[in-house]
């Protein structure tokens, strides 16, 4: 055992939202000083812009170890996951396995480690959209029924884990660890240039990410959106950081140089956290179809416009800024933002406060006090009285 005093944790990132939810307990666990720490990356994200310049701007150091997975289909990319992290285990075999989100390599992961019996914790447990034709539903379910210790950022979390049956005393509500994020680079972020960087005036552009299979990989789908995207420019400048998978099918459906035409659509490259940040507080509004940022939005009081029919982040809704509309509502609900029809005020949710890092380092210590070793914490946490 290379660390017989100290619980061994892997701390698991894997694709660009990893890292700013990693980020915080990265570094709360340093400053805890009480857990003994390996940095794993699966390399499901690879390319320096959406994963280096991440772990630069967050503090993160390079990873312990990279398990250079990439890319491929999902059972490619979960399976090679799964193989990788199994033998990585049997090397350097950790007490805790702390997972998070809801990518393929978060349930690769925590299959993985279970099948070993090693423990998991996962951060941001207990979302859930109800829709299983997206993979992060999948992920997420197969993740929360596996894990044994379910960090929740929100009450809705905690009813739905209670409703697929898993016991109180393994579920915590700890917050939104992306706001943790966001306020360590509060400063930074609130420094961007948005006229120098981005080439717009403060205050008056709209922001687009757009990444998930549902938009952008049918072909009709993804030209209404397009064609949409044009009428909105044609108002007020979009802001557009072009996802890889974006890039890959707009060319591939012949849509990238009706985009490139609107003068007014202003495409760049995937955009680093600050820049991104600083992108989104300084805008009107936000078209999106990511999960992190309706939460972003929802803290930071700026409307936000998501191209999905469901969300498994209900809060966003009906505490925040987010409103869910499908591709042909979307040029309507942009003017209705524009003439302040439905302006309302945003209230973060409960403990979305910057400090959610150190309430997951508290319930950590405080699980391991109680049931230092497997045994114990089986009986413990898994219905048997110790
Ligand atoms: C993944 C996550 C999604 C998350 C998103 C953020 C799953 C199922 N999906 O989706 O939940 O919101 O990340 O980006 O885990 N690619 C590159 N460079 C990279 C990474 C990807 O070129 O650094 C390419 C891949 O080769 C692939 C495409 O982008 O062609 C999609 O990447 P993939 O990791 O499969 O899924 P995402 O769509 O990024």
């Amino acid at each position: 055992m290379p660390h017989p005093n100290r619980p061994f944790v892997h701390l698991i990132a894997a694709a660009r939202p990893n890292f700013m939810k990693v980020a915080p307990l990265y570094h709360a666990l340093q400053r805890d000083g009480g857990f003994a720490l390996l940095f794993v990356h699966t390399g499901q994200h690879y390319d320096k812009n959406m994963s280096d310049v991440f772990l630069r701007e967050l503090g993160l150091p390079a990873p312990d170890v990279n398990l250079g997975v990439g890319g491929g289909s999902h059972a490619e990319q979960t399976a090679g996951v799964m193989v990788a992290y199994e033998r990585l285990c049997l090397e350097r075999r950790p007490d805790w396995a702390i997972v998070v989100g809801d990518v393929n390599s978060t349930m690769a992961c925590t299959i993985a480690a279970k099948k070993l019996e090693i423990k998991v914790a996962h951060l941001e447990a207990g979302l859930r959209s109800f829709d299983r034709t997206m993979p992060e539903e999948v992920n997420r379910v197969v993740t929360d029924a596996l894990a044994d210790l379910l960090w929740t950022p929100s009450a809705d979390g905690d009813e739905n884990l209670r409703c697929e049956g898993i016991p109180d005393n393994r579920i915590e509500r700890v917050g939104n660890i992306m706001i943790d994020s966001f306020e360590a680079l509060r400063s930074r972020i609130a420094a961007v240039d948005i006229v120098a960087r981005f080439g717009c005036p403060s205050g008056d552009y709209g922001v687009v990410t757009l990444h998930r299979p549902a938009n952008v990989d049918d072909r009709e789908t993804l030209g209404t959106i397009v064609a949409t995207l044009g009428q909105i420019a044609d108002r007020l400048p979009l802001v557009f950081p072009v996802h890889p998978r974006t890039r890959d099918r707009l060319e591939q459906f012949g849509l990238a140089e009706r985009l490139a035409n609107h003068s007014a659509v202003l495409e760049t490259q995937p955009a680093s956290y600050v820049d991104f940040m600083g992108l989104v507080t300084a805008s009107r509004f936000v078209i999106t179809d990511s999960g992190g940022v309706q939460e972003e939005t929802t803290y930071l009081g700026i409307p936000c416009l998501t191209l999905r029919p469901n969300t498994e982040r209900p809060v966003t809704v009906t505490h925040g800024t987010n409103r869910l509309v499908s591709p042909d509502d979307l040029a309507d609900a942009v003017a209705q933002i524009l003439t302040g029809v439905c302006d309302r005020p945003s209230r973060p949710p409960p403990l979305w406060d910057g400090r959610t890092a150190e309430r997951v380092v508290a319930s950590l210590r405080e699980v391991c006090e109680r049931a230092p070793s497997s045994a114990g914490f089986d009986r413990a946490f898994h219905g048997q009285s110790l």
